[in-house]
């Protein structure tokens, strides 16, 4: 199934009604804990996702279900608080669907970030790993379809897809915060389910670092449609197997709490140096 362009021209109209002479021009994508961002935008404007047209609503605990554009560290943003899954049973080109709406408003920068299962041996929960690539290799892609080429070419390049400049600026940022910042690649797993121990150690011989059941989908389509994008996962527990305790969702959620002021801190450093 192929989401015609104009229904994302549909929404972005019905956005750009309640928006007045706002332009956004970072998209933020926040994962559990995160969500919160969305409250502190100075000079509000809240669109639940249920309002607009064709839009898709999340179902995921912890997440609200609404955009927010206003101001955020001098920055023309638009908050996403909550995302969805391929797990709540969107195609992943409805996951994506927000990322081309709010391409079309104006955004040129998509800032993401996740809770996820550490992978690699050196980690541990509540570190704050910065994205370098990502491996999203099962499943179809979000661009899989008809190409829409007002959005980008049929055979994306995904050398980049995290953008190596903003990955230098969050480096910094971190370093002059006194924040550790581990770094890697996500995994993608579709989720629900957690991943089994063997599918852990098979992300970690296939070079992941952490593995989660987000992001991958909304980047690929944010790198289809030029936007640069810089990414952050919360290691919120370590995957399964590494410790001999099943993992559960309010270990998750916990952890993204206990983080969430580390976690804030940076990315809106990196915001406001975009
Ligand atoms: N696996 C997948 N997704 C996750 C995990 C995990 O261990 N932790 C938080 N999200």
């Amino acid at each position: 199934m192929s989401i015609p362009f104009v229904q994302y021209q549909e929404s972005a109209d019905f956005i750009r009604s309640k928006l007045g002479t706002f332009v956004p021009k970072v998209a933020m994508i926040l994962g559990s804990g995160l969500g919160f961002l969305g409250d502190v935008v100075e000079d509000p404007i809240r669109v639940p996702y249920g309002e607009i047209p064709h839009f898709k609503v999340s179902t995921a605990p912890g997440h609200k279900g609404q955009l927010v554009f206003g101001t955020l560290r001098g920055q023309k943003v638009a908050v996403m608080q909550g995302r969805m899954h391929h797990y709540e049973g969107y195609s992943y080109e409805e996951v994506a669907y927000a990322v081309r709406v709010l391409r079309l408003l104006g955004c040129d920068t998509l800032i993401v970030t996740n809770a996820a299962g550490g992978v690699n041996l050196n980690f541990k929960a509540g570190d704050l790993m910065l994205i370098t690539d990502q491996i999203k290799i099962f499943m179809e892609s979000p661009l899989r379809g008809e190409n829409l080429p007002e959005f980008g070419p049929r055979f994306p390049d995904s050398t980049h897809l995290y953008t190596p400049a903003l990955q230098d600026l969050a480096r910094k940022a971190a370093a002059d915060l006194g924040i550790e910042l581990k770094e890697g690649v996500y995994m993608y797993f579709p989720g629900p389910q957690y991943e089994t121990p063997a599918e852990v150690r098979f992300a970690r011989i296939a070079g992941a670092d952490a593995v989660g059941m987000s992001t991958a989908p909304e980047v690929i389509t944010a790198g289809h449609c030029g936007m640069q994008v810089l990414g952050f996962t919360l290691v919120s527990n370590l995957a399964a197997g590494i410790l001999d305790q099943p993992l559960s969702e309010q270990e998750v959620l916990d952890a993204a709490e206990a983080c969430k002021d580390k976690f804030s801190r940076l990315v809106l450093e990196c915001l406001g140096r975009l």
